[in-house]
C-alpha cells in the first residue's frame, strides 16, 4: 500500500476533553505509568478557510495516561492567540508558515501596522512540541513564544513571549534539559555584526530578584551566522557532556524576501532559501569556556530528487560524523584524522586549518522524529528510535538503529503510522535498550482511531496495545515526552 499522506494533516474539529478509556488487548508491563504527552498540529479549518501547510494547523495537545486500570486518552486545543482568534472569527485571520491570514483590518495603514507589529508578524501558535523549564511544562513552536500547560487537564494556563523578554527573534523548538532541571537552548536574534545563535542555560528555579526561568538565562557561547542576510533554520542541535553542536544547514531564512513577502500578504515560507551546493557548517562550541574550541565543515550531500514526491522523501539516511578535537597542525588534507574503531567517516584537516568532513553512512533510510533512552541524553549512546523514511514500500514502519553494528529492527503494521516515539527505562534498568518504546499511531482506514503501542526496545516486538475510538479525526502529533507517575 503507497504511504497515505492524508495522515499528516487530519482535520480535528472536536476536542476529548473527559478521558476516554481504552480498549486494551496484550500485556502492559505493570511498572509502566505514567502520562505521554504530545503536541502537534490539529485543526486545518476554520468556517471555510483552510490552512495550506501542515505546520500550520492548531496545535492540539494529546495524552496518554497509563494507570492501574488500563489507559485513557484525552486532546484540548491549545489556547493560543492564533487559536481563538480564528475562533472566533471563524476564518483564519492569524497568518502561519504557509498561510496567509485574512486580515481584519479595514484601512490600508492598519493592515500595514498590523504585519509589520512583532506579535502579529509571528503566530503564537505552538504546535511542535511539549518541554519542560523550570519543572513546568510549556508547548513551543520556532516563534519565539511559548504557553504554559497543565499536563493534567491540558489547559493552557499563560504565555511566555521571549521577544518581549530577550529580545530574540526565533528559538529552536527542541531544547535540551539536563538531569539537574537546567535546560540548554539555542535562541536567534540580531546583534551588532548581524545575526548570531545564543547558547543559553535556562535555570530550574528562577535567579534572585526574577520572575521566572526566562528572565536571564546564563549565556553558554554565542556564534555569527555564516550568511548576514540569511540566518539558518536551526531546528534542533546537539549537546554532549563537553560541547554544543550547531549545524548550520544550507536551508536558511532570507530576511530580506521574508519582509517583502509580509508586505505582499505571501506566507513566510516563500522566505526560505536553500543555498545550493553549500556544505553544513558544524560548530562546536566549549561548554565550561564559554567559546569555540573548533570550528569544522562538512559533507552532508543529499542524493538527488527524485521525479515522485515518495522517492524525494526516500533523499536521506542516518549518517554520522566524527570530528577528531585533537588536530596536528602538520596535517594534511591528504590524511584521515578520524581513527575510531569501525568508521568509515572521515576529517581532513584543509590548508586554512579547517577540517572537511566526511559522514558515515549508517543505514539505508532516514530515520525520522528519533528518540533516545532519556538517561542517555547529552551522553554517548548506541540506539535511537524513529519513523521510517522509506515511504515507497510500506507507510509507518518505525526502525531502532544500532550505531555500532549498523543493525536495525523495525516495527511496522499495515495501514497504522505512528507519530512519534518515546523510549521509557524500565525501573532498575542497566541496558540501554532495557524499556519500551512507546508509540503513538493513527490508522489509514480510520481517521478516528487513535492506538497507544508498547514495544519491547530491546526487539521491537509488540507486548501491547490500547486502542481508541474518538468523536473527531486523530491528529499526527510532531513531539511529545513522557512524565513517569
Ligand atoms: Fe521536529
Amino acid at each position: 500500500m503507497p504511504y497515505d499522506f492524508t495522515t499528516l494533516h487530519r482535520n480535528c474539529l472536536v476536542e476529548q476533553v473527559a478521558p476516554l478509556q481504552g480498549n486494551v488487548t496484550g500485556t502492559l508491563p505493570p511498572w509502566l505509568r505514567g502520562t505521554y504527552l504530545l503536541d502537534g498540529p490539529g485543526r486545518m479549518t476554520f468556517g471555510e478557510s483552510e490552512f495550506n501547510h501542515v505546520f500550520d494547523g492548531s496545535a492540539l495537545m494529546q495524552k496518554f495516561t497509563l494507570g492501574e486500570n488500563g489507559a485513557t486518552f484525552s486532546s484540548r486545543f491549545l489556547r493560543s492567540y492564533a487559536y481563538t482568534t480564528n475562533l472566533e472569527n471563524e476564518q483564519i485571520v492569524v497568518s502561519e508558515f504557509g498561510t496567509t491570514g485574512k486580515s481584519l483590518s479595514k484601512s490600508k495603514l492598519g493592515k500595514l501596522g498590523e504585519k509589520l507589529t512583532f506579535d502579529k508578524l509571528f503566530s503564537d501558535n505552538a504546535p511542535v512540541g511539549v518541554v519542560v523549564f523550570g519543572g513546568e511544562y510549556y508547548c513551543i513552536t520556532e516563534a519565539p513564544f511559548l504557553h504554559k500547560i497543565d499536563p493534567s487537564t491540558l489547559e493552557t494556563l499563560s504565555k511566555v513571549d521571549l521577544h518581549k523578554e530577550l529580545g530574540i527573534n526565533s528559538q529552536c523548538p527542541n531544547p535540551k534539559l539536563l538531569s539537574d532541571g537546567t535546560v540548554i537552548n539555542v535562541l536567534h536574534g540580531v546583534g551588532a555584526t548581524g545575526p548570531k545563535y545564543d547558547i543559553v542555560a535556562f535555570p530550574k528555579k528562577p535567579m534572585e530578584g526574577k520572575a521566572s526561568v526566562f528572565s536571564k538565562p546564563k549565556k553558554v557561547g554565542s556564534v555569527d551566522a555564516r550568511w548576514k542576510l540569511n540566518p539558518c533554520h536551526m531546528h534542533t542541535f546537539g549537546l554532549t557532556e563537553n560541547y554544543v553542536v550547531l549545524l548550520e544547514q544550507p536551508l536558511t531564512i532570507d530576511v530580506k524576501a521574508t519582509v517583502t513577502n509580509t508586505i505582499r500578504d505571501k506566507p513566510f515560507i516563500g522566505g526560505m532559501e536553500w543555498m545550493e551546493n553549500k556544505l553544513v557548517k558544524i560548530h562546536l562550541v566549549n561548554r565550561e569556556t564559554d567559546g569555540y574550541h573548533v570550528l569544522f565543515t562538512s559533507v552532508l550531500h543529499l542524493q538527488e530528487r527524485g521525479a515522485t514526491l515518495g522517492s524525494e522523501l526516500d533523499g536521506g539516511c542516518v549518517k554520522r560524523v566524527v570530528v577528531p578535537l585533537n588536530v596536528p597542525e602538520k596535517a594534511v588534507p591528504e590524511e584521515n584524522l578520524v581513527k575510531l574503531a569501525g568508521s568509515r567517516a572521515k576529517a581532513q584537516r584543509q590548508k586554512d586549518g579547517s577540517l572537511l568532513l566526511t559522514p558515515d553512512a549508517i543505514t539505508k533510510f532516514a530515520y525520522e522524529v528519533p528518540s533516545l533512552n532519556p538517561e542517555h541524553a547529552g551522553r554517548r549512546y548506541r540506539y535511537f528510535y524513529g519513523n521510517s523514511g522509506n515511504m515507497t514500500v510500506h507507510g509507518g514502519k518505525v526502525g531502532k538503529v544500532d550505531i555500532d553494528s549498523r543493525e536495525v529492527k523495525e516495527w511496522y503494521e499495515e495501514g497504522m503510522y505512528a507519530s512519534v516515539t518515546a523510549f521509557v527505562p524500565r525501573p532498575g534498568a542497566t541496558a540501554e535498550d532495557d524499556g519500551v518504546l512507546l508509540l503513538a499511531a493513527l490508522h489509514s482506514d480510520d481517521t478516528k482511531k487513535a492506538t497507544l503501542l508498547v514495544l519491547d526496545a530491546a526487539d521491537m516486538k509488540e507486548m501491547g496495545r490500547v486502542e481508541f475510538v474518538t468523536s473527531s479525526d486523530v491528529a499526527r502529533a510532531l513531539h511529545g515526552l513522557f512524565i513517569p507517575e
